[in-house]
């Protein structure tokens, strides 16, 4: 694994925009793998800065996401297609058509995780960025998910639910389930850029790099990827110095 350590949370997303934009650059046409939360928002701002600033365009780039609360759909402001749209679709010249994210309202679940399997078996991911948790997950493929897991439907650990409540009026908000991607379905990527900022994910990055391949760990199948970068800051390298 390559690993880059960055002062801050802007030196972060400055080089992890640097992975990105050699894959867009060099293939327009591109099959991103795409992850919410608050880690790639700085990445995303710079993706629109670049767009707007020297014209890469995204028309003919097509998208694939990790993961979905059940339940939610693009009318919920906190769903994950609202935060994609929010954060980058709309502000760069992608055709909402290529963008694809598991549909949180789906009335089969089954049926929907059947359908997006599908999906991204024609879809291999050019890049997949990754976010991690601060127990370890990738997705919301939680401690415990098998290596070889497609995409599920999973009950969200009770630390996501409580991470993630700060986003939401109360925590009795947060979905209690999601529709994710599984660990097969990321390692399928060709190239994997994970990104992790503070001393909350110290321990989490510790077992992302240094710690035993366990699916206690889901990160750190990570491990086993032929190509895979890191980009963290300092506060969250603390425990890989
Ligand atoms: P965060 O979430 O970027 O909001 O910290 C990361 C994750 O849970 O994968």
């Amino acid at each position: 694994m390559k690993v880059i350590v960055c002062k801050d949370y802007d030196e972060m997303s400055a080089k992890a925009f640097e992975v990105m934009a050699e894959v867009v650059k060099n293939n327009p046409k591109a099959i991103l793998g795409l992850a919410t939360g608050s880690t790639p928002i700085g990445l995303y701002k710079k993706m629109i800065e670049d767009h707007e600033k020297n014209g890469t365009s995204y028309k003919d780039i097509k998208t694939v996401n990790l993961d979905e609360y059940a339940g939610l759909d693009y009318s919920s402001d906190q769903s994950y297609v609202y935060f994609m749209r929010h954060n980058l679709f709309d502000h760069v010249d992608i055709d909402l058509k290529n963008t694809n994210i598991e549909n949180g309202k789906a009335a089969d679940r089954q049926a929907e995780c059947k359908r997006y399997n599908e999906l991204l078996e024609k879809m291999q991911q050019d890049i997949q960025v990754l976010g991690i948790g601060s127990n370890g997950h990738i997705a919301f493929n939680e401690p415990g998910t098998p290596f070889g897991s497609v995409t599920h439907i999973v009950d969200l650990a009770e630390s996501t639910i409580k991470d993630n409540s700060r986003m939401f009026a109360s925590i009795d908000e947060v979905p209690r389930q999601a529709f994710t991607m599984g660990l097969k379905n990321i390692m399928n990527a060709k190239k994997i850029l994970i990104l992790a900022n503070g001393k909350n994910k110290a321990k989490a990055v510790y077992g992302l790099v240094k710690g035993e391949v366990t699916e206690n760990v889901p990160a750190s199948v990570l491990q086993l990827h032929p190509d895979c970068t890191l980009v963290v800051d300092e506060a969250a390298a603390e425990l890989i110095k």
